[in-house]
């Protein structure tokens, strides 16, 4: 896990009011959000009050977007990565993504390996979103939009002519057949501030894409744009692969022999998640206890310590939440390996656990090889 920051200009005295202002925005939005996903989870989804309650974490997640937007702006903001599939970040934001009642014909294709990269996943949602929502705009009489993802291999001369490494690379392509641009919107679109809607749609800030390239150079990757007048527009986000599937083939079974001494304690109130959970450790080769609730986790760690090698903790939890189990459990053993897993931002409760030793966060739901990466980095190295 690297908590990394990746911004060390200082901000000037309207920055840092903007960014204070921000931060506890989002602070606040945190809270809201906690307390409605609680709820969330004590309704059944065939309540119309689910819906409500679902509606209400669009909005906060909506206004957190619109924060971070101005930490950006700021210069504050922080960058929380861990290993993420970018296929299952793009379905998520194709899931966000509300298209009814236009003439918009989606053509998705995610590569089918999981494609693995070492990023923040709330700032590259953020910058999918842009580009996305730049493409439909580009559309107003309805056209194709065409996601597309694979893993690439860049070498020599295009490494050096977009300034990268050489090396393995994930490709999110997303492809318009909207207004394209042409030459001189084309060399301006990255500026701060640029917008060719400026005057006629007062919420364009011309801000998207100039926040959307400094994330992506921040996570040692570029944007390559193409684009032809009235044919459409292309843009690639390129990020460095974390590692390639063919090196992370799922444990021999002999290999695995070893491991079955060594147990992962899993801790969730979801019961899927504790199911999908053992499921993936059992693949990898760890057996599995379970635990409903952060008191149940403790008693158990107190009995079981000397054979549990690593912690899965969930955030929210009724009674005794995330942060409080794990420093409960620290003090048990001040040395333990503990993973967050959580299926939201980094909030301050998160951040507070990472401060505290706390070694990485899965995003939920998690699947195999992101949950093999993470194990990896904690156990073998
Ligand atoms: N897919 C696209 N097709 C045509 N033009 C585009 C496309 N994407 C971006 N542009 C042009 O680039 C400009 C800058 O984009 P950017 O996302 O930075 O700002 P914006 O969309 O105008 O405002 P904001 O994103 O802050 O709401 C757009 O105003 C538009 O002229
Ligand atoms: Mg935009």
């Amino acid at each position: 896990m690297e908590h990394i920051k990746l911004k060390n200009e200082t901000p000037d005295a309207a920055e840092a009011l903007t960014g204070g202002i921000a931060h506890d925005f989002n602070t606040l939005l945190a809270k809201i959000k906690d307390r409605a996903s609680l709820m969330m989870r004590r309704v059944k989804s065939s309540d119309p009050l689910y819906r409500d309650i679902k509606e209400i974490i669009r909005c906060i997640d909506k206004g957190s977007e619109m924060a971070n937007l101005l930490l950006c702006f700021a210069k504050m903001n922080e960058y929380y990565t861990s290993s993420i599939d970018i296929n299952r970040l793009v379905k998520n934001a194709l899931e966000n993504l509300d298209i009814k009642g236009r003439k918009i014909v989606l053509d998705v294709d995610l590569d089918p390996k999981a494609l693995i990269v070492e990023a923040d996943p709330d700032k590259i949602n953020q910058v999918l979103m842009s580009i996305i929502e730049n493409a439909l705009h580009a559309m107003p009489k309805g056209g194709k939009l065409s996601i597309v993802t694979e893993s690439a291999v860049i070498l020599n001369g295009t490494a050096a002519a977009y300034g990268l490494n050489t090396g393995f690379f994930v490709k999110i392509s997303i492809i318009d057949t909207g207004i394209g641009m042409e030459k001189e919107v084309l060399e301006s679109i990255f500026k701060p501030f640029y917008s060719a809607a400026h005057g006629r749609l007062s919420e364009k800030k011309g801000l998207g894409l100039t926040f959307a390239r400094e994330i992506v150079e921040n996570h040692n990757g570029v944007i390559d744009v193409w684009s032809s007048p009235n044919t459409g527009t292309s843009f690639s986000i390129i990020l460095p692969l974390k590692e390639t599937t063919e090196d992370l083939a799922i444990l021999a079974g002999d290999e695995k022999q070893g491991l079955w001494m060594e147990s992962v304690l899993l801790v969730d109130d979801d019961e899927k998640i504790l199911t999908s959970g053992r499921k993936f450790c059992n693949s990898l080769g760890y057996s599995v206890i379970t635990a409903a609730s952060g008191k149940k986790a403790l008693n158990i760690y107190k009995k079981k310590k000397d054979r549990i090698s690593l912690v899965i903790l969930d955030m929210i939890m009724p009674e005794m939440n995330g942060l409080d189990t794990f420093l409960e459990l620290k003090k048990i053993n001040p040395d333990i390996k503990v993973l967050l897993s959580t299926g939201y931002s980094i909030d301050e409760k998160a951040q507070e656990m990472l401060r505290q030793g706390c070694k990485g966060y899965l995003l939920k739901p998690y699947n195999a090889i992101e949950l093999l990466h993470k194990l990896r980095e904690i156990l073998f190295l």
